[in-house]
């Protein structure tokens, strides 16, 4: 029987794209072209599977010209370039690859907080530009992290390796907002206590976003939310472009309503907004809060995991809508 094709949309590990031979005829691209639309419906063409990443858009339209695609295994937590609905319509499994990234994510949200902070990079950039010639009283005198209200919103997995490295670590009292309640046992070792919105922007020092991006969490930090904030605090955003209102917050951050913001996701990266760049109190890291080699590796490894189980009549370590996998299995009369 013809072995199944598989797209790898962008360069991964070279192990990974060799594992995946061994199951599929494969389709890499070394060169790490990035499709625009066209290419990538052609691409997927005769594709049973494919290992995309947040730059792929999987949508209706694609999936329409591409009946014979089964499974998409996104090598990334987040999942916003993949219409999940239309996936499930029309019977293709998604999966994505959530806990392997969790605390060198986290780690990185806490160093980006910490940078903005004691204002890092910016001290970093005088001191490379030679303009150092003495020490001084106030010489990037910044706010502290040990002790302060560390406000988490979105407290899922990531949420809660930052607040666990915040209460343990540091000292932070935290305070989150959530859809829902942690169990309270989940809670008590953090002292971490659920406020509304209002609360946690009013009452955060270091305000960290982990949400996932979703229409309903489209800006929200606007314009509206930076000015209920602290004029001492800080903004980090590890989570994704468009939950921030990127214009209304080099606004903020150029009138010092707030003191300082570090980002690794921006609206339509990876542009990032021209005011953002020009300014000295935000920290801008292009989209690598989970680029460890060992999480990248981990999660290459996983999202082909998937695919191999998927395809092979398996199932997948890390299915997002498993009901396909249940409605494919009464079919098949497993
Ligand atoms: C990275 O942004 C991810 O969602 O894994």
């Amino acid at each position: 029987m013809a072995r199944p094709a598989v797209l790898v949309a962008r360069a991964v590990f070279p192990e990974t794209v060799q594992r995946l031979a061994r199951h599929f005829e494969v389709e890499a691209n070394p060169a790490d072209r990035i499709y625009d639309r066209a290419e990538l419906i052609e691409h997927l063409r005769g594709k049973a599977g494919a290992l995309t990443t947040a730059s792929e858009r999987i949508d209706a339209e694609l999936l329409d010209a591409h009946p014979q695609l089964r499974v998409v295994a996104n090598m990334a937590v987040g999942y916003n370039n993949i219409d999940l609905a239309a996936c499930s319509a029309r019977g293709v499994l998604v999966t994505n690859t959530p806990d392997v990234l969790t605390e060198t994510t986290a780690d990185f949200g806490f160093a980006l907080m910490l940078a903005a902070a004691r204002r890092l990079s910016e001290s970093e950039r005088f001191l490379r530009s030679g303009a150092w010639n003495r020490w001084a009283y106030d010489l990037f005198s910044g706010t502290d992290v040990h002790d302060a209200t560390l406000g988490i919103l979105g407290m899922g997995r990531i949420g809660q390796a930052i607040a666990r490295r915040g209460a343990l670590g540091f000292g932070m009292k935290v305070i989150y907002h959530n859809r829902s309640r942690l169990d309270p046992a989940l809670e008590a070792p953090l002292g971490a206590r659920w406020v509304d919105k209002a609360a946690l922007l009013r009452e955060s020092d270091h305000l960290v976003l982990v949400l996932p991006y979703a229409p309903a969490s489209h800006h929200a930090i606007g314009a509206a939310e930076l000015a209920t904030m602290k004029p001492t605090a800080t903004l980090t955003n590890v989570a994704r472009g468009g939950i921030v209102d990127d214009a209304a917050l080099a606004a903020a951050l150029r009138a010092r309503r707030i003191a300082a913001a570090a980002l690794d996701v921006f609206e339509g990266e990876p542009q990032v907004h021209p005011a953002l760049l020009g300014l000295a109190n935000v920290v801008l890291t292009p989209h690598i809060a989970s680029a460890s080699v060992a999480t990248r590796r981990a999660m290459a490894e996983l999202a082909a995991d998937n695919l191999i189980a998927a395809l092979g009549g398996g199932r997948p370590p890390t299915p997002l809508n498993p009901e396909v996998l249940a409605r494919s299995a009464r079919a098949s009369g497993a």
